[in-house]
């Protein structure tokens, strides 16, 4: 399974990219409004950093806007993920930037139906929302196993399920189960995968332990 993150954060991609983790870096307007940065800039930045794919949103609403701001998102360097909504524009411009050669995330996925008609439309990614199902009252695992299953059924197919709106390391151990390719993980989503109480306990008693040897490994006391 693929980790990309979740942020548009330079500090934190640069300090999580160096755990050797990070796939590839998931962007959205709401992510870039947070920094207060200019947003062509950013993407430049963020694409320099982590070589894997960068998902960076059109805002226009209709086709021509879309494929106008897709393009030019994608000219900023090669691995420029261009994420567009799940809508007829939307879907239609990722058939037109694929044809392209661009990669394509299409976002703001809630159902089989919709996932369907993104593969359909030769996405690279896409991202059905499992937190903001969940918020709702409905298991946004059900979703991705849905997705999971269905995509099986058709081995030639390359679009990816790049899980997102996770919340907590249940949700991407859930979709490693399913077999998903990607989680996109908030950074402190990524950070809590790390801990277990046996291993801080675990950890601290071989220390303890090892103290008492009055030995160093590098030699020296
Ligand atoms: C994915 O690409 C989105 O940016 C993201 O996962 C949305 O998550 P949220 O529901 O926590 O805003």
């Amino acid at each position: 399974m693929k980790f990309f993150i979740d942020t548009a954060d330079i500090a934190e991609i640069r300090e999580l990219a160096a755990t050797g983790l990070v796939d590839g870096v998931t962007t959205n307007p709401s992510l870039v409004a947070k920094t207060g940065r200019d947003f062509l800039e950013v993407v430049a930045e963020i694409c320099a950093v982590v070589p894997g794919p960068v998902s960076a949103e059109v805002t226009a609403t209709d086709h021509e806007g879309m494929l106008a701001e897709g393009r030019r998102l994608a000219a900023i360097a090669g691995n420029v993920a261009v994420k567009v909504p799940l809508t007829p524009a939307g879907l239609r411009t990722c058939k037109a930037l694929t044809d392209e050669g661009t990669m394509v995330n299409v976002t703001l996925c809630f159902s089989a139906a919709q996932a369907i008609l993104a593969a359909k439309a030769g996405a690279t990614f896409v991202s059905p929302f499992v937190g903001r199902l969940d918020d709702i009252g409905i298991d946004g695992m059900l979703l991705i196993d849905e997705i999971c299953t269905i995509y099986d059924q058709y081995p030639a197919l390359e679009t990816e399920v790049l899980v997102a709106s996770v919340r907590n390391p249940g949700h991407v151990v859930a979709a490693a189960k399913m077999g998903a390719h990607v989680a996109t993980l908030p950074p402190a989503v990524l950070r809590q995968m790390y801990h277990h109480p046996l291993t801080d306990k675990g950890l601290a008693t071989f220390l303890a332990d090892w103290a008492k040897t009055g030995q160093s490994i590098l030699g020296g006391k």
